[in-house]
């Protein structure tokens, strides 16, 4: 298969990453020094940029070319309240989480039968005081999904919602640390592929 991993810099795209490395493996995080050295591990392809700049992404979704499997492992956390949120929280939550999927889903050559995977969260534990921005963007995310998916099943390509729990990756680190009890994101990510690969595709896959 032809894999793009999105967010293979973070914690769960590279515990992804690692599972997939007999495939032909392309890989895209922002930060290209770590990235570079995560591609020659695995014998993939880097492909730095910044997925809410529309023509960073169509440049890098362009150069990895026809994809059977797509991951968006992106996205950034952030916990303050409400009357503490400013346009700029917001907008950034929007765009880390919702704008990046966006740009992966317009510019991504995904073949007949290809996959596009995206994460969101369990709504009960992050509709909660203090995630009113998270919530949004992982709300956002989901309904967007729904819509794009009966679109793109019109071109043979399925697109999969992610729920996951807590998984102990350094998306908690401006919240203190991941909780007692996350899973580690290796076992996230068996669990993700178990699922996702899977026949017939699901539409949500709750971890
Ligand atoms: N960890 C959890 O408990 C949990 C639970 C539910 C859902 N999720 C979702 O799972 C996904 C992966 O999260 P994670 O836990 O692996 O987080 P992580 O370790 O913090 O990794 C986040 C990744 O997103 C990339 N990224 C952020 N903003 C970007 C942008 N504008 N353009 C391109 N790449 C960008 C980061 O790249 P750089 O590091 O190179 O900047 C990094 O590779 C996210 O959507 C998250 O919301 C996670």
């Amino acid at each position: 298969m032809r894999v793009l991993v999105l967010g293979a810099t973070g914690g769960l795209g590279s515990a992804l990453a690692h599972l997939l490395r007999e495939h032909t493996l392309f890989l895209s995080g922002r930060r290209s020094l770590p990235l570079r050295e995560l591609a020659e591990a695995l014998g993939g392809t880097p492909l730095p940029g910044d997925l809410t700049d529309a023509i960073e992404a169509k440049a890098l979704l362009e150069e990895a070319g026809p994809l059977d499997l797509l991951l968006h492992a992106v996205g950034v956390a952030g916990r303050a309240p409400v009357r503490e949120t400013s346009r700029e929280l917001l907008e950034g939550m929007l765009s880390a989480h919702l704008l990046t999927a966006h740009h992966a889903l317009r510019y991504a050559r995904l073949q007949q039968g290809g996959r596009a995977v995206f994460f969101g969260a369990y709504p009960t534990y992050v509709r909660v005081p203090g995630f009113a921005a998270y919530a949004a963007a992982k709300g956002a995310l989901e309904a967007y999904l729904e819509a794009a998916r009966k679109e793109l099943r019109r071109e043979g390509v399925h697109l999969i919602l992610v729920r996951l729990p807590a998984v102990a990756t350094g998306l908690w680190a401006p919240l203190g640390g991941p909780p007692k009890g996350a899973l580690p994101p290796e076992e996230a990510a068996r669990k993700v592929l178990e699922g996702v690969l899977a026949e017939p595709p699901p539409e949500v896959l709750e971890v």
